[in-house]
């Protein structure tokens, strides 16, 4: 086997709090136990093709624990597959990856540790087969990643929300109305899940649950009937009525993944005060959710995966992402995780708690969350 000396790292995708606890991470093992150099890329895969990068030293990756955001620079729209260039006023897509992989050996990468999402993987699970030697390493705020119990960056998003939801409750409370939150969290519903169990939400609605809006209505007039004037509704932004559609907030054009999607939570607000009559409010928690430091949860996760992934990287270990699987840190070919979600699953110990504490997820408390999808699936 090659002796491994230099790594380089990359961080991809929307950013989430723990992205430089994972740096940190790397850059410590890699001194300490290996004493490798790392390189870091700027700003996800753009940096590679574009052959943006420093070298990181150990002071680089001193203090930065706490600090949310990521050192290195992220990107969404860089997929060396479908590179956009602006080309008479619009985007062409262009496949840099042969550049890509120049790039990694002209500067005499052994290994390349790629920290991101599903968007990450899939393109280096396409990298992989051209030759680029890839270590992956599961983020996102959506935790959405299969293969892994958990994404850095989740728990971090679920306190911030559910601090949200526990300011938004008060206001409920005192004026007597139905507050909807809506989280991001794109086709998975388990930010929306957490937080809204966490933050003691009256009704979730998820992506993977079309919801029923008069099962919506009648949790509404339930509560107001047992004398609580108030509802909280947590709401996934990738959420769609029975029959619906998402809701689109914009279509980015030189984003590979082009959807952005966003403002469900008007639909509802309106649909639940025409039915009922109770005024409503809404709050979209957007990016905030993405932003500040990361939890002690995310710090310890981060870590261990950032750890993990020098000892594979340094081992030659390439081709697979560092995983959490009962607790303990292992990992899954790269191959296996690309272009798949993770989403909620009617049987989800959660889902079934939730139900077990009688709030509404979008359908009649009286049907069985499996029995109705299947319903609605075959109509
Ligand atoms: O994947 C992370 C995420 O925050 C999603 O929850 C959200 O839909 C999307 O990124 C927003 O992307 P952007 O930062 O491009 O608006």
């Amino acid at each position: 086997m090659k002796t491994v000396r230099r790594i380089g790292i990359l961080t991809g995708g929307g950013d989430c709090p723990g992205l430089n606890a994972v740096i940190r991470a790397i850059v410590k093992t890699a001194r300490n136990m290996y004493d490798l150099e790392i390189i870091g890329f700027s700003d996800g895969y753009e940096g590679l093709i574009e052959n943006r990068y420093r070298v990181i030293r150990a002071g680089d990756a001193s203090g930065i624990l706490a600090r949310g955001g990521t050192i290195l620079g992220t990107s969404n729209r860089a997929d060396p597959f479908r590179f956009p260039v602006l080309q008479d006023e619009e985007y062409i897509f262009l496949d840099r990856s042969t550049q890509a992989v120049r790039n990694f050996e002209s500067l005499g990468l052994d290994v390349l540790i790629a920290i991101g999402g599903d968007g990450t993987m899939a393109a280096s699970a396409r990298m992989l087969k051209k030759g680029l030697p890839v270590v992956g390493v599961p983020k996102t705020i959506d935790n959405d990643l299969v293969g892994t119990e958990q994404t850095f960056g989740f728990d971090s998003a679920v306190v911030t929300a559910t601090d949200a939801i526990d300011k938004i409750h008060t206001t409920a409370q005192s004026h007597h109305r139905v507050m909807i939150v809506e989280v991001m969290g794109r086709y998975a519903g388990w930010l929306a899940l957490c937080s809204g169990l966490a933050g003691g939400g009256d009704i979730i609605l998820m992506p993977e649950f079309p919801y029923d809006i008069d099962a919506v209505c009648d949790a509404v007039r339930t509560r107001n009937a047992r004398g609580k004037t108030f509802s909280i509704v947590v709401v996934g932004e990738g959420a769609k009525a029975i029959g619906g559609e998402v809701v689109v907030k914009r279509i980015v054009a030189n984003s590979p993944d082009a959807i952005r999607l966003g403002g469900i939570s008007h639909q509802l607000a309106a649909q639940i005060e025409g039915l009922t009559n109770i005024e409503c409010r809404v709050t979209i928690l957007g990016h905030l959710v993405r932003g500040g430091s990361p939890s002690a949860f995310d710090r310890l996760l981060a870590t261990r995966f950032g750890v993990e992934a020098t000892h594979m990287a340094a081992r030659g270990e390439v081709g697979r992402m560092v995983v959490l699987r009962a607790q303990k840190m292992s990992s899954v070919p790269i191959e296996e995780v690309a272009g798949k979600i993770r989403t909620v699953t009617p049987d989800h110990p959660l889902v079934k708690a939730a139900q077990a504490l009688g709030i509404c997820l979008g359908h009649a408390a009286d049907v069985p969350l499996e029995k109705q999808l299947k319903e609605h699936k075959t109509s």
